[in-house]
């Protein structure tokens, strides 16, 4: 038991994905596991360990922004040796030519959070990917012919801002192609830890034409996305 998660340490598996959203948790553990069994509730922040072609695995929720992941993850590595953790989220995109439901693979994640400044006293740290997971992300991809995109993601603390048309620009200007919220932390966590992280993610807005999925479109993409993060372990 840890403070924030009422599992033992044996129900929770060393390859554990993440979901911002709870319920999209227990989606993937009652529709793409075998045999899944619940391990947490508390706070409704719900995590499962099942089967997937065999492979032990856990889906826990997170919560969303870098200090709720960041519990979790903590939790997670600390009391429970996690040693892969796999994000499987959403973002909006930067770019008018990224689609909506179009994956992303965060080969880096960039920030507008105080949360890697604090750790690296005002200087800046290259938040990356595992590469060998990262590696394996696109050659399953490749494998099944699912379209990815491999870049630089925004991990921001503000979904919403005052207005500010030229707010993106600068990310845009630099190739990064989207933003979400937990991605930039959940990497450099990983290498304080000396653990495997990789961020998935299915583009659910574009920020740039303010274009957003239909929920069909998005259980499509977040079933292809998942698959790929299942594929992994
Ligand atoms: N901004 C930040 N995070 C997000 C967005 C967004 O537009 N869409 C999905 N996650």
């Amino acid at each position: 038991m840890s403070l924030h998660l009422e599992a033992q340490i044996e129900d929770v598996a060393e390859t554990v994905l993440l979901s911002g959203d709870p319920l999209r948790a227990k989606y993937v553990a009652e529709n793409m596991l075998d045999d899944a069994k619940c391990y947490n509730k508390v706070r409704n922040m719900l995590g499962y360990t099942g089967f997937y072609k065999g492979k032990r695995v856990s889906v826990q929720g997170t919560g969303m922004g870098q200090p709720s992941l960041a519990i979790y993850a903590h939790e997670l590595i600390n009391e429970y040796h996690a040693k892969k953790l796999i994000r499987i989220g959403t973002c909006g995109a930067l770019s008018s030519e990224i689609e909506i439901g179009d994956i992303i693979i965060a080969h880096g994640a960039s920030t507008d959070s105080s949360m890697n400044k604090m750790t690296f006293q005002g200087l800046d740290f290259s938040a990356i990917a595992n590469f060998e997971l990262l590696r394996k992300a696109v050659e399953i991809a490749e494998k099944r012919k699912v379209a990815i995109k491999v870049g630089n993601v925004f991990s921001t603390d503000l979904f919403y801002v005052a207005e500010d048309p030229k707010r993106w620009q600068v990310w845009s200007d630099h190739q990064v192609l989207c933003a979400e919220m937990e991605s930039s932390l959940l990497y450099t966590m990983a290498a304080r830890h000396n653990v495997k992280a990789l961020s998935i993610l299915t583009v659910s807005d574009n920020i740039i034409t303010g274009e957003a999925a239909s929920s069909e479109e998005r259980e499509k993409k977040f079933h292809q996305m998942t698959e790929i993060a299942l594929q992994l372990i």
